[in-house]
C-alpha cells in the first residue's frame, strides 16, 4: 500500500490484553518497554542475546561467543562453541517435564477426525523414526528430502532428522514430481520421506508409496550439534529460474523461532497455538514446529482448507480447541470475508488473544474485518513481516506494547536494525517519511547463513547489492511516525496467495513446450490472491495461435502445473506476436505490468524499445480478451 494512501489511524493495544483479570500479563506491555529492550538489543547485543539464548535453549555445552562475523563478508555465526540439539529442545526436555501435555493437536481434513499427541508420545515416535533413519544409514550431515501432506508424521520427520543431525529439506506437497526431483537433485538428498497420500478439502492427494519400515521404539539419543551446524534447507524462489536451497543453522534459527513465538504471539504456558500454514513453507517450519514446540506449547496441525466442509471451518476449530493465537495469510482472510459474516456468527471465539497475518501486505479492508469480525476488537492484530531467509519475524507489532495501523507491519523486532535505502545510489535514507528498498544493517540470530552449495549466489543476492546490508528484495516506506509499510517485491518475484514464485521459473516451464518461442510472466493484482500470474507467449514460426487456439493455452497451463505445481498456474495466457524488448534484447516486463493494470497513460519511457509499435498491439490484445 502506498504511504500516501495509507490510513494513519492508530489503534491502541486492546484494554483487555492489559487487564490481569482477563489475560495473562503480556511480556512486553508498553511502547517504552519495547523501546528500552530494542535499544539494549542493539547496544548490548551480546548481553541481550546471550541472556535470551541461555533462558530459552537447553545446551549440552554452553557457548562462549555470542556473535561472530558479519554481513560484509557473509560469515555470520552465533553462539559459537555451543552444543545443542533442536529435537532435544523441542521434544525431550518437555517429555521429561510434562510428558502428558499435548504437543500436537492434529485437526484432520475431516473435522471429526482430530487427534492429540502428547510430548511423551511425540518423543517415542520421533525416536522410532530416527532409529529407522539410522538403520538406513542416514548420518549427521546427510540431507533427507521430505514430501508429505499435513499429517503428524511430517512434524515427526523433521524432528527425527534434527535428532540425528541430518538436514531436512521439505518440499511442499503442492509441488509436482518434477519440481520435487529438481530439489532432491540439487541437494543430493540421500533419502526421500513421503506418505502414501494426504487429504485436503475432502479430496485425496497421492504423494508416493515409499515408507520406511519402523523398528520397535528404543531411545535414540540426540546428536550433539554445534550451534552453527545446519538444521535444514528450504527451497524458495528467487529472481532467476533456479530455486535456491536456503540454509538455516541450529541455535540462531531455533532462538529466533522461539523468541518470536514468545514475544510476538505473547505465548504463555497453557495457550493453544494455531498456525494455518503448510509445513512445506518457512511459516510452517518456524510457527508450527520449531517455535511452539521449542517452548513446550500445544501446536495445531491443520490438514484441511478454510472452506471444508464449509467456510466456518477455522472458526469451529478455534472454538473446539480454544485456540489463543491464530495465524494465517491475508489471502485466506480476504476469501473468507467475501463469503460473508454469517459463517463466523455463532462460533465462540472468546479464547483468542492474538491474530497474526503473514506472507503479503494486508489491505486495510481485510485487516479491519480480521480485527472487528474475528477479533471483536479485543485481540491484538500482528501483521508479521519476514522471509524464508530471515527465519523468523523481523518487523511486527507486539501484542501488549505496539499500537497498530491497518496495513503496517509497524516496528522492528529485537536485534533487527532496519535501513531504507535509496535504490539508485544505495545511500541510507535517514529519518521518517521515506520510501526506498528495505535492508537490514546487522545480522540477527536466525538470518540464513547461505544457499546450499552456492555461497556466492547467497552473497550476490543478499549481501552484495548494498555492501554491509542484508537486502530483502522488498520496497518499504517508513512513515511519519516511524512505522514500516511493506510495498512488495522490487525484483521479479511474484507473490500469489503468499506463495513466492519466480517469473523466470514459470517462463522456463512455458518455454519447454515445442510450440513456444518465448514467454514473459508478470504478476497482476488480484482481489483474493493478492497477485495472480499473467503470461505472454510468443509462438515459434509455423505454430500459429489460430491453429492451436484455446487448446494450446490449456496445454500450457497444464504444463506449468506439471512442472512446478498447481499454485503456479497462470490465470491468463495471451498468445502474442512479439514482446516488448529493448534494442539489446532485454525484456521490459514493466510495460506488460502497466498494460495489464490498465495504466497505459503512464507507460514511462518506451523509446528504448526495439519496436515501439509492439505496445499498441499488446494493448489491443489485452483489451480485446
Ligand atoms: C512477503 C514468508 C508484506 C514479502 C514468511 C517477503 C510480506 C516475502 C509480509 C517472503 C508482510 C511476507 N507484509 N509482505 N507481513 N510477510 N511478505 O519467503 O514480499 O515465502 O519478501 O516467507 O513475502 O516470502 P517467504
Amino acid at each position: 500500500m502506498a504511504e500516501d494512501q495509507a490510513d494513519h489511524t492508530i489503534y491502541p493495544v486492546p484494554g483487555r490484553l492489559l487487564d490481569p483479570a482477563q489475560c495473562p500479563e503480556p511480556y512486553i506491555s508498553s511502547m517504552e518497554q519495547y523501546k528500552e529492550m530494542y535499544r539494549q538489543s542493539l547496544e548490548q547485543p551480546d548481553e541481550f542475546f546471550g541472556k535470551l539464548a541461555t533462558e530459552l535453549l537447553s545446551w549440552f555445552q554452553p557457548f562462549q561467543t555470542v556473535q561472530h562475523g558479519g554481513l560484509r563478508h557473509g560469515d555470520v555465526a552465533w553462539f559459537v562453541e555451543g552444543q545443542l540439539n533442536a529435537s532435544y529442545n523441542c521434544v525431550d526436555r518437555h517429555a521429561l517435564a510434562t510428558p502428558d501435555k499435548v504437543a500436537i493437536i492434529y485437526e484432520a481434513d475431516e473435522p471429526n477426525h482430530s487427534a492429540k499427541i502428547t510430548y511423551g508420545e511425540l518423543l517415542r515416535q520421533v525416536c522410532q523414526l530416527a532409529g529407522a533413519l539410522r538403520a538406513h544409514d542416514i548420518r549427521k550431515g546427510d540431507i533427507v528430502a521430505i514430501y508429505m501432506p499435513m499429517i503428524p508424521e511430517v512434524v515427526i520427520a523433521l524432528l527425527a532428522c534434527a535428532r540425528i543431525g541430518a538436514l531436512h529439506s521439505v518440499v511442499f506437497a503442492g509441488f509436482s514430481a518434477e519440481a520435487l526431483r529438481d530439489r532432491v537433485h540439487d541437494a543430493c538428498s540421500r533419502l526421500v520421506l513421503t506418505a502414501d497420500q494426504g487429504r485436503r478439502g475432502g479430496k485425496t492427494i497421492d504423494t508416493k508409496k515409499i515408507e520406511l519400515p519402523l523398528r520397535a521404539s528404543s531411545t535414540i539419543f540426540s546428536e550433539s550439534m554445534n550451534s552453527e551446524d545446519p538444521l535444514f534447507l528450504l527451497y524458495t524462489s528467487g529472481s532467476t529460474g533456479k530455486p535456491k536451497g536456503v540454509m538455516h543453522t541450529t541455535a540462531g534459527y531455533l532462538l529466533g523461532a522461539m523468541a518470536t513465538v514468545k514475544y510476538v504471539f505473547d505465548y504463555h504456558p497453557g495457550d493453544i497455538f494455531a498456525c494455518m500454514a503448510d509445513v512445506g513453507w518457512i511459516t510452517g517450519h518456524t510457527y508450527i514446529v520449531y517455535g511452539p514446540l521449542g517452548l513446550g506449547a500445544t501446536t495445531v496441525l491443520f490438514e484441511s482448507i478454510p472452506t471444508y466442509p464449509n467456510p466456518s471451518r477455522y472458526w469451529e476449530m478455534i472454538a473446539k480447541h480454544k485456540v489463543t493465537q491464530f495465524y494465517t495469510a491475508p489471502t485466506a482472510i480476504r476469501a473468507l470475508r467475501r463469503l460473508g459474516d454469517e459463517w463466523v456468527e455463532g462460533h465462540d471465539l472468546s479464547s483468542l488473544r492474538v491474530l497474526g497475518t503473514v506472507g503479503e501486505p494486508i489491505n486495510p479492508e481485510a485487516w479491519h474485518w480480521y480485527n472487528n469480525t474475528i477479533g471483536k476488537n479485543r485481540c491484538a492484530i500482528v501483521d508479521t513481516y519476514w522471509q524464508t531467509e530471515t527465519g523468523s519475524h523481523i518487523i511486527t507489532p507486539l501484542p501488549g506494547a505496539i499500537p497498530t495501523k491497518a496495513g503496517s507491519a509497524t516496528v522492528p523486532f529485537f536485534g533487527v536494525e532496519l535501513a531504507i535505502l535509496d535504490p539508485v545510489n544505495g545511500k541510507e535514507m535517514a529519518g521518517n517519511d521515506v520510501t526506498g528498498v528495505l535492508a537490514v544493517k546487522r545480522p540477527w540470530p536466525s538470518i540464513a547463513r547461505t544457499i546450499y552449495g552456492d555461497h556466492r549466489r547467497f552473497f550476490e543476492t543478499y549481501l552484495k547489492p548494498y555492501p554491509g546490508y542484508y537486502f530483502t528484495g522488498d520496497g518499504a516506506t517508513r512513515d511519519k511516525d516511524g512505522y514500516i509499510w511493506i510495498r512488495g517485491r522490487v525484483d521479479d518475484v511474484i507473490n500469489v496467495s503468499g506463495h513466492r514464485l519466480s517469473t523466470a521459473e514459470i517462463e522456463s516451464a512455458l518455454i519447454m513446450n515445442h510450440a513456444v518461442a518465448e514467454a514473459a510472466v508478470i504478476g497482476a493484482s488480484d482481489e483474493v490472491t493478492g497477485q495472480c500470474i499473467y503470461a505472454f507467449v510468443c509462438l515459434k514460426p509455423g505454430s500459429s495461435g489460430g491453429h492451436y487456439g484455446h487448446d494450446l493455452t490449456k496445454e500450457l497451463v497444464m504444463q506449468v502445473r506439471k512442472l512446478i505445481g498447481p499454485f503456479a498456474a497462470p490465470k491468463r495466457i495471451y498468445l502474442v506476436e512479439d514482446l516488448p524488448k529493448t534494442r539489446s534484447g532485454k525484456l521490459m516486463r514493466r510495460i506488460l505490468r502497466k498494460i495489464v493494470a490498465g495504466e497505459t497513460d503512464s507507460l514511462g519511457d518506451i523509446s528504448t524499445l526495439a519496436d515501439p509499435s509492439v505496445v499498441e498491439t499488446l494493448i489491443a490484445k489485452v483489451d480485446g480478451v
